[in-house]
C-alpha cells in the first residue's frame, strides 16, 4: 500500500529515492521547478537529458510519457521528468496528467525507487486549476499499481498545499471524478 505525504516547501531540497521534474518535451530545461531542479542539481541532470534527446527521444518526451536520469546534486538517487498537459478549457487532458503520474511511478518500480517526490504537476506555467490537479494526481497515484512506499507532493505554496490536503481528506474519487467510482 503507497503511502501519499504532502509537505509545504522546495522540492529540490527533497531526500528521496526519486524526484519528479514537471519539464517540457524537450527536456532542455525551463522555468519553475523545471529551471529549480537543473540549477540545484547541476549540469549532469542536462547532459543526460541531452543524451536522451540524442537517442530514444529525438523528437522529445511526448505529453503523458515519464523518462529517469541521474538526479546530479540533488538529495536523490534519480530525476523522474514527466510532460504534463497544458490546462484547456475546451479539451478535457486529465487523462493525460494521470498518465504522467502513471508513468512516473511505472519509471519508479523498474529504478527500484521506493520513495517518490511529485510536485504539482501541470499547476505553474502549464495552468492547470490546483484543485482540480490534486484530485487527478491523488486519484491517479491511489489507483497506481506500484512498488512504491512513499509519494510525497512537494507543494511549493500554502495554496496549493492546501488544496492537496482538502482532496487527501475526501472520500476516494476516481481520477475521472466520478464520486461513484470510487
Ligand atoms: N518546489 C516545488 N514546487 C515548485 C517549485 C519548487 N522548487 N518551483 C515551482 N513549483 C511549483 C509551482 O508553484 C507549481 O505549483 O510546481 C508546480 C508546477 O509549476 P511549473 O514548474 O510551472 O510546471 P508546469 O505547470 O507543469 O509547467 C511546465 O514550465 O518550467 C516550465 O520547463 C517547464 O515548460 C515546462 C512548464
Amino acid at each position: 500500500m503507497t503511502r501519499i505525504t504532502l509537505v509545504r516547501g522546495d522540492l529540490t531540497r527533497e531526500h528521496a529515492d526519486a524526484i519528479v521534474n514537471a519539464a517540457n518535451s524537450s527536456l532542455l530545461g525551463g522555468g519553475g521547478v523545471d529551471g529549480a531542479i537543473h540549477r540545484r542539481g547541476g549540469p549532469a541532470i542536462l547532459d543526460a537529458c541531452r543524451d536522451l534527446r540524442a537517442s530514444r527521444y529525438g523528437g522529445g518526451l511526448p505529453t503523458g510519457q515519464a523518462v529517469a536520469t541521474t538526479a546530479g546534486a540533488l538529495a536523490a538517487r534519480w530525476v523522474i521528468h514527466t510532460v504534463g498537459p497544458v490546462w484547456s478549457a475546451t479539451e478535457d487532458r486529465s487523462g493525460l496528467l494521470a498518465a504522467c503520474h502513471r508513468q512516473c511511478l511505472r519509471v519508479a518500480d523498474e529504478l527500484g525507487a521506493r520513495t517518490v517526490a511529485f510536485p504539482a504537476i501541470s499547476t505553474g506555467v502549464y495552468r492547470w486549476p490546483v484543485p482540480d490537479a490534486a484530485r487527478i494526481a491523488l486519484a491517479a497515484v491511489r489507483d497506481a499499481d506500484t512498488e512504491v512506499a512513499e509519494v510525497r507532493f512537494v507543494l511549493f505554496d500554502d495554496r496549493a498545499h492546501a488544496a492537496f490536503a482538502a482532496e487527501l481528506g475526501r472520500p476516494r474519487r476516481s481520477a475521472a471524478g466520478d464520486p461513484g467510482d470510487a
